[in-house]
């Protein structure tokens, strides 16, 4: 008996309609087996088609169309019992009403993924029923990039990187972008080239530069392992951002750049740190990794100073797993950043920067001439792929976390229980604010409690963690290493060290009843502990 497998289906539970056409000469009885993997082949059922047993032909198309009711893994096989000519020309899964395709086997590979992509991506919330991290992409991406792997393309940086930094640049508005493969990578780039022999403004070993203490670590080690010293300046703990007050206290003759983070999507007031970075020449480079599609005064965040870096990480705005870009309005920077991104050679460089060099080396091979000190800081052309597909949703998405993060905050502030309890953060008049998650301090009075918060709302299915770092002047490294920081500078990242988190807001809207839902459990801890006082 000569068997077809027409394929093997992972399909939800559900009452479907099977059609097939199938070319086969005469034939006396088909079979259409279903049966599952994890059951023997006794669990097999046989659906016998005798509809052509009459008719006599050579190699025909056949078309037949039965019920089935799936109920988790099947192979599905078609057996001949008299000879071999039979070929599956097309089949197709669709609902009961005929009127969902399924599955269909001209399009498969879009039809297994999305199968198994409506069972798994669904369920990617870490247990949470209020995660940290909502995902950002879906099918579209998942059949690009199989797609994209199985089209035989180049899979290392190419063409699709390149189209990715331009739709980038000019999404933000700068003149040039330049991908790498995070975040972090991002930011030691764009150090790297402020301390760079090439670049114009060269700082010197021991510049200072001032970085807010609420920070992600790596916006601090590439300055120290750049030979920088960072200078840290306190918070403004209702915009969590650097506070612009107390920023020129801290310059003085060393004083060369100022590298700032805007917060979780929020930022500080970007008048008073322009006119700051002016007044007093300084280079300014704004760590954007947390808020992509922010903007001040209808200007994105990142493109106010010499350098703005993004990143891509599967928790932030826009994901490419891993990935991260530096803006820049500079051409001799665009073109330093891609040295010193691939190696510190000049293969990526302008085709005139490359002839200069070619001309004045000519001795040396100009496929592997190196320039300058480089890394390999390099994405991948899949990447791209994804975050071409991500960021043409990134304002829906940011729409959505726009409006969960205001819905909160409204429950939150209008709650008759919220007796100076829970402080939500404020932007700047004239920004537009992509919230990356819902930052919280509760009451100082309640500081001993912090943890026991945490704890509680992580047994509530409420995701939480610290807010980025705390104060990163408190950690470890500062201490075992001798930095002798005066801990009293900085009150203000210290309250939101002791009394802050964060919780996730999700890219999609929730509903009301999830957002009172939540918005109860966080105040029943307080009448909780009030209790057990
Ligand atoms: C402010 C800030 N800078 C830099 C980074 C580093 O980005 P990545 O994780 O892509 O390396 C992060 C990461 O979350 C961050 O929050």
């Amino acid at each position: 008996m000569t068997a077809i497998k027409l394929d093997t289906i992972f399909f939800k539970k559900g009452d479907y309609k099977i059609s097939v056409n199938i070319i086969c000469d005469y034939t006396s009885k088909i079979n259409i087996s279903i049966y599952n993997d994890s059951n023997n082949i006794s669990n097999k059922y046989n659906i016998e088609y005798y509809n052509w047993y009459n008719e006599v032909s050579t190699l025909k198309t056949y078309h037949m169309e039965f019920s089935i009711i799936f109920e988790d893994k099947y192979n599905i096989e078609i057996t001949n019992e008299e000879n071999n000519k039979i070929k599956i020309s097309s089949y197709t899964l669709t609902d009961q009403s005929n009127q969902n395709i399924i599955f269909n086997s001209d399009n498969r590979l879009d039809c297994l993924l999305l199968n198994e992509i409506s069972k798994n991506l669904s369920t990617s919330n870490n247990g949470f029923k209020y995660p940290l991290i909502s995902n950002t992409f879906n099918e579209d991406e998942i059949f690009a990039l199989s797609k994209f792997i199985i089209s035989g393309e180049k899979l290392t940086m190419g063409t699709h990187v390149e189209a990715f930094e331009k739709q980038f640049a000019n999404y933000i508005g700068s003149n040039y972008a330049v991908m790498v493969n995070s975040g972090s990578s991002a930011n030691l780039l764009a150090v790297a080239v402020v301390a760079n022999y090439m670049y114009k403004n060269k700082l010197n070993p021991n510049d200072e530069v001032l970085v807010p203490a609420l920070c992600w670590s790596t916006t601090v080690w590439p300055l120290i392992q750049c030979g920088l010293k960072p200078v840290f300046v306190d918070i403004n703990p209702q915009t969590m951002n650097i506070d612009e007050n107390k920023i020129e206290q801290y310059i003085g003759p060393n004083t060369k750049a100022l590298m700032i983070v805007h917060v979780m999507g929020n930022c500080a007031d970007m008048d008073l740190i322009m006119n700051i970075v002016n007044k007093h020449k300084l280079l300014l480079i704004e760590d954007t990794c947390e808020s992509l599609g922010s903007s001040y005064k209808n200007k994105k965040l990142g493109s106010f100073g010499e350098f703005g870096t993004y990143s891509f990480y599967y928790s932030h705005h826009i994901t490419t797993i891993e990935g991260g870009m530096v803006i820049t309005n500079d051409y001799d920077s665009y073109n330093l950043l891609k040295s010193l991104r691939a190696h510190g050679w000049t293969r990526n460089l302008s085709k005139e920067i490359q002839d200069k060099y070619k001309r004045e080396f000519s001795e040396i091979d100009d496929r592997y001439m190196f320039i300058n000190l480089g890394y390999n800081l390099r994405p991948m052309e899949l990447q791209a792929v994804m975050g071409e597909i991500q960021l043409k949703k990134l304002d829906d998405k940011n729409i959505n976390r726009i409006y969960n993060f205001n819905k909160i905050k409204d429950q939150i502030m209008t709650d008759h229980r919220n007796k100076n309890l829970i402080n939500l953060p404020i932007s700047q008049t004239d920004s537009y604010i992509a919230w990356f998650g819902l930052c919280m301090y509760i009451n100082p009075l309640y500081e001993s409690k912090l943890n026991d918060f945490k704890n509680y709302l992580t047994s509530n299915s409420v995701e939480n963690r610290p807010i980025i770092t705390g104060n990163f002047v408190r950690q470890p490294y500062f201490i075992l290493n001798n930095y002798n920081y005066k801990l009293d500078d900085f009150p203000n990242a210290d309250l939101l060290h002791n009394c802050g988190l964060y919780i996730g807001l999700s890219c999609e809207k929730y509903s009301d009843e999830s957002i009172i839902n939540l918005v109860n459990i966080i105040f029943d801890f307080f009448l909780l502990i009030d209790k057990l006082k």
